[in-house]
């Protein structure tokens, strides 16, 4: 309810005969209006502006010089490495380093635009009436002579170096956000792509840790082999066996319709990866008779006897091959690594 609502006998007397109250000043509720304004020292003395200018002008420099400092410590930090901080004791150098350079960046931003705001943005007051919420075109052409008068009057076109500096500042900080998003995980980098074979390295059955010689090798056998010098107890033993197991089938050269395979293999002795081409289970099952290898998993079925090349499932390309010999001792080596990513086509051949 408003003073209009209420009878005019029961409103006090000074608001009910308000208006020659107000002539008299014995209005309490009377708007004291604004008071008189008061110039700051840098609305008077161009040189108090000018280092008001250069104070803003560093907080934004600085700001730019941490955002920097920031990518260049998460670059050339290691991870474990620690600094002893008092109070704080011995810390993450990374973390102290990330969380002080992007507070100095934050800070010097927020800290420049209120000094800026503060000392050189016109502080004059200005009253103006309440409208209603629906503004009139008159309204709209006041507001934005009054932005552009506001714009003017902070001098972000005359004062450049303020201008330059701080959009310097707002263009860095947010690559601090951009460069953690490295941390979203490693990158594979070329580890997919290559495997412990090389040539030279010779080929050692799984189950016997022995090195395999031709005659170990008999058709219809299935043979599982890891590189020389790749022990169980490894602490990667897992992450190079899962990239470089071997399945060995000896075949009747005659049977061997791809060309490839044939050159590749050694008196029919052909080496495959045993890490399945659909979604990386281990193949273990042989078929004597077709030389046709089946993985578990999904059925996915692979001819040994050509390039194994997928012939039923899932599977999206052949095993890959690796290329074998014998070496002066007689014992078969590898003549390199695979020439092609192993296991499933996620990491497609590139
Ligand atoms: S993982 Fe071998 S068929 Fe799916």
């Amino acid at each position: 309810m408003s003073s209009q609502d209420i009878p005019e006998e029961n409103l006090p007397v000074a608001q009910a005969e308000g208006a020659d109250l107000d002539k008299h000043g014995d209005n309490p509720f009377a708007d004291p209006g604004l008071p008189p304004h008061e110039h700051r020292i840098q609305d008077i003395d161009e040189r108090a502006a000018k280092r008001s200018e250069r104070t803003v002008a560093f907080l934004f420099t600085l700001s730019m010089l941490a955002t920097i400092g920031f990518i260049a410590s998460y670059v050339a930090l290691p991870v474990d490495k620690s600094v002893y901080i008092w109070p704080l004791g011995h810390i993450s150098a990374l973390n102290f380093a990330l969380g002080t350079t992007l507070g100095v960046a934050l800070f010097c931003i927020g800290a420049g635009a209120v000094h800026w705001a503060r000392t050189l943005m016109s502080d004059e007051e200005i009253a103006d009436e309440r409208h209603p919420i629906e503004a009139s075109p008159e309204v709209k052409a006041k507001v934005l002579a009054d932005f552009k008068q506001g714009a003017k009057e902070s001098a972000i076109g005359r004062r450049k170096l303020i201008r330059n500096t701080m959009f310097g500042a707002l263009t860095l900080v947010p690559l601090s956000g951009v460069v953690l998003l490295r941390d979203l995980g490693p990158l594979p980098e070329d580890k997919l792509r290559h495997t412990l074979w090389a040539k030279g390295k010779l080929l050692v059955n799984q189950n016997t840790n022995e090195p395999l010689r031709p005659e170990d090798v008999a058709v219809g056998s299935l043979t599982f082999a890891k590189p020389e010098g790749l022990e169980e107890h490894d602490h990667d033993f897992q992450t190079q066996i899962a990239k470089a197991a071997l399945m060995i089938v000896r075949i009747a050269p005659e049977d061997i319709k791809d060309k490839q395979e044939l050159e590749w293999s050694h008196e029919g002795i052909v080496a495959y990866s045993k890490i399945c081409t659909h979604v990386g289970c281990p193949i273990s099952l042989y078929e004597q008779q077709t030389h046709h290898v089946l993985c578990p998993c999904h059925q996915s079925t692979f001819d040994l006897t050509d390039g194994a090349r997928v012939i039923f499932g899932p599977a999206g390309h052949a095993l890959p091959q690796l290329r074998i010999g014998v070496n002066e001792e007689g014992y078969l080596e590898a003549l390199g690594d695979f020439e092609e990513p192993v296991g499933p086509a996620f990491w497609e051949r590139g």
